[in-house]
């Protein structure tokens, strides 16, 4: 039987473990293009915005109960065209990577996002970031295409990949179960 992992909605106590996260995985190298660690502060604002706009923040909990990955998803873009589709983030602690707790998270998400009737959701990945490619297609994301140079960081240009998983079409990724025809 294959181990479970908790997943649960987070909460304003968890804003330190996900930008611990978050500085160790994102900020220290190009799998986020923000360019200096963030604050336990700025972390409380996103999770208070997330909430205020209805959009969920999901964290991963080992078995003492400490936070060991999150993942969110929030507006793609703000003209309201654009309102059936979400632009989502999704980290592992870097102890913990590998160990399935990226799959339950987006899982978990995707149901969420189904639910809440949503159509697409985006991925936006940096071109070199490999593991986090291969996670996606394993995840039914298609990577649509690529952007070159639009980012900078460590004195270099990045180029950025476009992902987009449709909700409403069976899963095609490995990563999810398909339903039994
Ligand atoms: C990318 C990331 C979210 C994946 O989460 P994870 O918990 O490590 O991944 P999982 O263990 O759930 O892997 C699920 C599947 O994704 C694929 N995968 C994950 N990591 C991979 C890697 N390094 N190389 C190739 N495939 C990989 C595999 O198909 C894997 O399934 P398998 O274990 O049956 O082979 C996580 O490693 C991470 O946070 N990395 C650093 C930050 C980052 O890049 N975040 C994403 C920003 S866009």
């Amino acid at each position: 039987m294959p181990h479970t992992i908790p997943i649960r909605a987070a909460s304003d106590r968890d804003a330190s473990d996900i930008c611990a996260i978050h500085n160790a995985q994102g900020v220290a190298t190009t799998a986020s293009y923000r360019l200096s660690p963030g604050t336990a502060a700025e972390r409380a604002a996103w999770l208070a915005r997330h909430r205020r706009e209805g959009f969920p923040v999901l964290v991963a909990l080992d078995g003492d109960e400490r936070v060991i990955g999150f993942a969110a998803y929030e507006r793609f873009r703000e003209l309201p065209g654009y309102d059936p589709t979400v632009e989502h983030s999704v980290y592992t602690a870097p102890e913990h990577e590998h160990e399935g707790i990226g799959r339950a998270l987006m899982t978990e998400l995707i149901g969420l996002a189904r639910r809440a009737g949503l159509h697409a959701m985006v991925g936006v990945v940096d071109a070199d970031n490999k593991a986090s490619l291969a996670f996606h297609e394993h995840l039914g994301f298609t990577i649509c295409g690529v952007l070159p140079q639009v980012g900078r960081k460590f004195d270099r240009w990045l180029d950025t990949a476009v992902l987009v998983r449709l909700l409403d079409e069976p899963p095609t990724g490995a990563g999810e179960r398909r339903p039994r025809s």
